[in-house]
């Protein structure tokens, strides 16, 4: 029964002006891409809109390193990001910039509702401010050492070690990755949108209720409950000049902050869409619209997502997401995409090597509509290409093709054979058509190979190139080769949201108009077609170490370009000498010569060793964060120096009374101290 006709507005999340597209973006363009052109097929009105990300202190820091203004940055990244879409077949309807007039609008109109309706307010707080370079720093922009678990060189948000989130002013020995110098704390006035405002309207939205429309995936819905337990709190939208964003109405030196202005580029583009095609914003974006309207992210943003822009969108009067759909991360031969290990692959240095059709069969084999992360594995890659898209697809046509038009000037026959074969790939239609519009194309996948098995296993069973022998099977030659022709057309019906490119070869192959998914109810018979192209090529395995030669080139090039942002990473830069004390002070700190008398792993612990350390007659237990630098046996025996009088810590894994002595980054790249030969447990060092 056909659907009635609806009315869709999808997105994809807006990649960041600062830089390239990778592989792992291509998973939620490839995603997104594949439903939007699975539901043209279907007749519905579907417009695919997205933007660069422009906003925010990356561009405008990148801008400056290159020597240019951030418009000149923003308008080069958005000509390569659309050239690679455009080579990977995204088919954006629109593709615009969140640094657009629309953008700007929409945004102030935004914050004004909000504001009217009681939902800003407006507080000073401190902030690292760094003193060098004349500007407040953004979390990811200030290094330090963890203040949990001591790991060093963490961004001023998280710990890549522990886990820790904290505020930049709780690290330890803070700097600025800009300038290299210690952050100062400094107080601004800020702007913020009181998300706790909308909490009940939000649990409402987001209810688990598995009866009525959902809103986000059931494992989303779940997350989403502990950041309630968790509080919602006041959103920081404001940031200070010097940014590159737009302007806060009545509110010189203050910014939007990119987050803010973002996802409102989604409603820009649109709007800039509308004027070109006639549609009325209001339709899509008014309270009352009944069209739908549909965000595919990553699901490292669903705060975002999920939280503050239904929030923001309610609050100033618009319509609210119909559904967020998430999807989890790509990673590459099972571990995440590395630069160090060259697994990090730009949309273009893939793009040398491999042809684009062969990442979005990849992808589209593997992604179902949870937000499980997805593997990329080359060898996998290479068999499920070769052997399945090419080996079961491509084959069948290439395998008929020829008969008709060598024996049969081109023409089908008037009849196919085997109707229960036919019968049964064209009932598929609806199967398909539901697991596509569950976003399940792994299962779609599956079940059009499945079809492509029995499609196979038909020929191999009629054995045209027997038949082909025998003047008296003419007849039956043209109806095989029919058949499979026509079993081909329905497996490439079910596979043109996946395969655009290859579909509109066949159809200039077959002859035929654009197919779309109705076209799955009816066959093709007495028809002329057109003489067989090669449609698509095995992969061959050699590209692979090529590409990834060049992925690891690039990484290269990359990592010489960032490290100038740095200005300086040595030591003492990032560890400035600290301020002068008296003899007196330095006296209070009691150091003495240790030995090591026994070294043992702790259990549990990522890091630490535990030590027994003779002060020359009393024993002490001292836990040190040297486990990846050295193995428990090279440790015992040796001396070396502790602190004595430091006041014990309790830790996790017991009291920790004392301290070794080490210098050095962290991780493998520690060193403990030891004394010249002589010393004994016991001495005083000073
Ligand atoms: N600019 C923000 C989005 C703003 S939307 C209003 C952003 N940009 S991004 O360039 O970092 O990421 C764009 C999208 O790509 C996000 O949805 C993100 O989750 C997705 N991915 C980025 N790296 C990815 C993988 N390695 N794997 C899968 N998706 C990934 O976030
Ligand atoms: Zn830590």
């Amino acid at each position: 029964m056909p659907e009635k006709k609806r009315k869709i507005l999808v997105t994809s999340a807006l990649p960041y002006a600062n830089g390239p597209l990778h592989i792992g973006h291509l998973v939620e363009y490839i995603q997104t891409d594949i439903w939007v052109r699975f539901q043209k097929m279907r007749g519905h009105e579907c417009w695919y809109v997205c933007a660069d990300d422009t906003h925010g202190t990356p561009v405008m820091l990148r801008a400056q390193q290159e020597g240019i203004a951030p418009e000149a940055l923003i308008t080069r990244m958005s000509e390569e990001h659309q050239r690679d879409f455009a080579d990977f077949g995204i088919g954006f309807d629109n593709y615009y910039s969140t640094h657009s007039d629309e953008n700007r609008e929409i945004v102030t109109e935004i914050y004004r509702r909000l504001s009217k309706a009681g939902h800003i307010s407006r507080r000073t707080i401190k902030q690292a401010f760094d003193p060098v370079k004349n500007m407040f720093l953004p979390d990811r922009f200030i290094k330090g050492t963890c203040p949990r678990c001591g790991a060093p060189d963490q961004y001023g948000d998280s710990c890549e070690n522990c886990g820790a989130t904290y505020a930049p002013t709780e690290l330890k020995d803070a700097v600025s990755v800009l300038s290299g110098v210690p952050p100062v704390e400094k107080d601004s006035e800020h702007y913020f949108f009181k998300l706790g405002d909308f909490e009940s309207w939000l649990r409402e939205w987001l209810h688990p209720d598995i009866t009525k429309a959902r809103h986000v995936q059931p494992e989303v819905a779940n997350k989403l409950s502990e950041w309630f337990d968790a509080g919602l709190k006041d959103w920081d939208i404001s940031r200070d000049a010097p940014y590159f964003g737009f302007e806060i109405p009545d509110a010189p030196g203050k910014y939007f902050y990119v987050w803010l202005d973002a996802p409102v580029g989604y409603m820009a583009s649109f709007k800039h869409l509308c004027a070109r095609k006639k549609l009325k914003f209001e339709d899509f974006w008014g309270q009352n619209s009944t069209a739908e309207l549909y965000h595919f992210i990553g699901k490292d943003i669903l705060y975002f997502h999920t939280l503050f822009w239904p929030a923001m969108l309610h609050g100033a009067n618009y319509r609210t997401p119909t559904a967020v759909f998430a999807h989890g991360f790509l990673t590459i031969n099972g571990t995440k995409m590395s630069k160090s290990r060259g697994t990090f692959i730009t949309a273009r240095s893939y793009l040398n090597h491999l042809h684009p059709r062969y990442l979005r069969y990849y992808f589209a084999a593997k992604l179902n509509g949870r937000v499980e992360d997805i593997d990329l594995n080359f060898d996998d890659f290479v068999a499920r290409i070769n052997s399945n898209l090419i080996g079961k697809y491509v084959n069948i046509a290439s395998r008929a093709a020829g008969f008709i038009t060598e024996r049969f000037g081109g023409k089908l026959g008037r009849e196919a054979i085997n109707k229960e074969l036919l019968q049964e790939t064209q009932k598929a239609a609806e199967l398909i058509a539901q697991c596509y519009e569950n976003r399940d194309y792994a299962e779609a996948v599956r079940l059009i190979m499945a079809l492509a098995d029995k499609a196979n296993a038909f020929v191999d069973d009629r054995k045209p190139w027997l038949l082909a022998k025998d003047p008296a099977q003419k007849e039956h030659l043209q109806q095989v080769c029919t058949t499979s022709l026509n079993l081909f057309r329905l497996l490439t019906i079910y596979l043109k949201p996946i395969l655009p490119n290859i579909a509109e070869d066949v159809e200039s192959f077959l002859n035929i108009p654009p197919l779309t998914w109705r076209d799955a109810d009816s066959l093709l018979t007495g028809h002329s077609i057109n003489p067989y192209q090669h449609l698509a090529t095995r992969i061959d395995p050699k590209s692979i170490p090529a590409l990834l030669d060049e992925a690891q080139k690039d990484m290269k090039t990359m990592a010489e370009k960032t490290s100038e942002t740095v200005t300086d990473t040595s030591d003492l830069a990032r560890h400035p000498i600290l301020p002068e004390i008296g003899y007196d002070d330095f006296a209070k700190v009691d150091l003495r010569i240790a030995r090591i008398v026994k070294a043992s792993y702790v259990e549990g612990a990522d890091k630490l060793l535990e030590l027994t350390v003779d002060l020359g007659g009393i024993t002490r237990t001292v836990f040190a964060g040297i486990k990846e630098a050295y193995q428990p046996e090279d440790l015992e025996g040796r001396l070396t120096v502790v602190v004595a009088n430091l006041a014990p810590r309790k830790m996790k894994f017991g009291n920790s009374e004392g301290m070794v002595l080490a210098a050095g980054p962290g991780k493998k790249d520690l060193w403990i101290l030891s004394p010249d030969d002589g010393a004994q447990p016991g001495m005083r060092v000073k």
